[in-house]
């Protein structure tokens, strides 16, 4: 049968590094997994018990295309609990992960041909959906002084007529303070562009909380999910942030498209916002697992790193060690046995001299993945007589 143009997409690396890990693990080996942007643990105890109960009562049928109004209301309550932000949740639409919030928002927002300005390095999909929409994603190469996130000057001299951006961002972890943020808002006002703010890993934040675009405009998108902070990736439930005057366009595309996000995820989802202990005890973790990061990535050779502010990445410049990052995640993972990303996922310019680690998983993880990669660099260091001294030659 014919094939579409638009949907000749690229494929999702780690998605591909992730079937390999898999492979290997069929095969018998104990693979690390530094590769997987989602938490190792399951969705919070309180989200289980409340899907369990309701499926004892309820027939569990569509919802109403912006989503249960409970869930809606306590999505509200959250910007004022989170941001200060006093939000109407007639604003709020329940989506199928934030994934489906890109469809959704991309389609209410922009028509085709559309150029939609984002930041290099970023999360793959946004460029991928895009063009699957027949949207023209414009990427912005970042500047290391910038911690690799977009800055207006970047812009300057752009046609574009959305610009997204997310803080903290994948793969770097790096996160836009208010002042920035808020320049970069009115950047896209400025030129009449819709502003989209993917604030996924909200929550997962370490030295200071990470600003809302909500908290400088009403007039942006924000995507948001449940896939992170709340432990819920395979849920497939997020949500989207509009305008109160586009609240019907999203709508209607909603109900068009997916009638509603599932019901089971919007009751679990609904529940597991209540569960502050345990997404606390997770977050102990993360800055755990982030400190551990910090001091072995250097002690292993990948020392060209700079400290995440939120999220669960580390992102590692290697480009003193290969220019070619899938080859080099593809060696990682085949002699060390730890599944890692290549950047070129993140940036197709750049990104053959980077890797991005995930550290979301287990503590006891990390360790051992950080002792198989400083072990493995060592080796690789004395074949290439780039790490510890060849003890041949002493
Ligand atoms: C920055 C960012 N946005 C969105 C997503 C998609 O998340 P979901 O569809 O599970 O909400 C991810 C997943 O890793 C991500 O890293």
């Amino acid at each position: 049968m014919r094939n579409s143009n638009r949907g000749a997409v690229d494929p999702f690396i780690v998605m591909d590094v992730m079937e390999a890990a898999r492979a290997a693990e069929d095969a018998g080996r104990r693979i690390i997994h530094m590769e997987v942007g989602q938490p190792g643990t399951p969705a919070p105890a309180a989200a289980r018990a409340a899907l369990s109960a309701a499926m004892q009562s309820d027939s569990l049928g569509y919802t109403v295309a912006l989503g249960l109004p409970a869930l809606r209301a306590r999505i509200a309550q959250l910007y004022g609990e989170w941001y200060n932000v006093d939000l109407d949740p007639g604003r709020v639409v329940v989506t199928p992960g934030s994934s489906g919030g890109f469809i959704l928002a991309f389609t209410a927002l922009f028509d085709a041909g559309d150029r939609v300005a984002l930041g290099a390095p970023g999360y793959p999909s946004y460029r991928q959906i895009l063009r699957a929409l027949d949207l023209v994603p414009v990427e912005v190469q970042t500047a290391p002084e910038n911690r690799l996130q977009p800055v207006p000057g970047d812009l300057a001299g752009l046609d574009y007529q959305g610009l997204m951006v997310a803080s903290p961002a994948n793969p770097t972890g790096t996160m836009l303070d208010r002042a920035a943020l808020g320049a970069l808002v009115g950047a896209a006002q400025d030129r009449g562009a819709a502003f989209l703010s993917d604030e996924i890993y909200h929550g997962i934040e370490y030295d200071r909380r990470a600003v809302s675009a909500l908290e400088i405009s009403d007039d942006v998108c924000v995507i948001n999910s449940f896939s992170k902070y709340f432990s819920m990736t395979g849920w497939r439930v997020g949500w989207l942030v509009v305008p109160p005057a586009q609240v019907r366009q999203f709508e209607r595309l909603a109900q068009n498209m997916f009638i509603c996000a599932p019901h089971a995820a919007q009751i679990a989802a609904l529940a597991a916002m209540d569960a502050g202990e345990e997404l606390q005890a997770n977050m102990a973790v993360y800055t755990e697992n982030r400190r551990l990061m910090l001091e072995g990535l250097p002690k292993a050779g990948f020392d060209r790193i700079a400290p995440p502010d939120g999220a669960f990445y580390v992102y590692a410049d290697v480009s003193h060690l290969t220019d070619d990052s899938r080859a080099f995640a593809a060696e990682i993972l085949d002699q060390a046995g730890v599944a890692v990303t290549p950047g070129l996922d993140f940036d197709p310019l750049r990104g053959g001299g980077t890797l991005r680690f995930s550290y979301a998983r287990s503590t006891a993880d990390i360790i051992e993945g950080l002792e198989r990669l400083t072990a493995f660099m060592a080796a690789r260091g004395a074949i290439k007589g780039v790490g510890p001294a060849d003890p041949a030659a002493g």
